[in-house]
């Protein structure tokens, strides 16, 4: 396990309290998630389900979601956390969605019990891109 610095695990326990507001009455499966923006300030975000189950958003899109609609386009990591014991890396679509803004940032996922710290490099090689190459 990576030592995680002062502002990870800020980023991290932001991640935390972004559960708190997760809207998950379907699966019960409570996930936030915080951005780690180019001028320093923190966007959250959380999983909003919906009856029609495919419309769900994933707590990692609407963080980021929040943070390009209100014109922040740079970030330098990203931590997810997950109400739970054991261990759930962020899902493929969050992947390649990260990987649009930030082809090189650190992820960070955590729940009740530890955190991983990696890259979206490592999470999605060959990820689809039009503007990177
Ligand atoms: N979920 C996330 O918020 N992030 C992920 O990366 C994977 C899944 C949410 C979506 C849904 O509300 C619940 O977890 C179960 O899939």
């Amino acid at each position: 396990m990576q030592n995680l610095d002062i502002k990870e695990q800020e980023l991290l326990e932001a991640a935390k309290v972004a559960t708190n507001n997760a809207y998950a009455p379907y699966s019960g499966f409570r996930v936030g998630a915080a951005l780690r923006c180019a001028d320093g300030s923190i966007v959250t975000g959380c999983n909003v389900e919906n009856a029609s189950y495919s419309l769900t958003l994933c707590a990692e899109r609407t963080a980021i979601f929040k943070a390009i609609s209100d014109g922040k386009l740079d970030f330098s990591a990203i931590a997810v956390y997950v109400d739970s014991d054991e261990v759930f890396p962020p899902c493929g679509a969050c992947r390649q969605v990260i990987y649009e803004f930030s082809p090189n940032i650190p992820v960070i996922y955590g729940n009740r019990k530890g955190y991983t710290k990696t890259t979206i490099q490592e999470l999605l090689p060959g990820a689809f891109s039009l503007s990177k190459g």
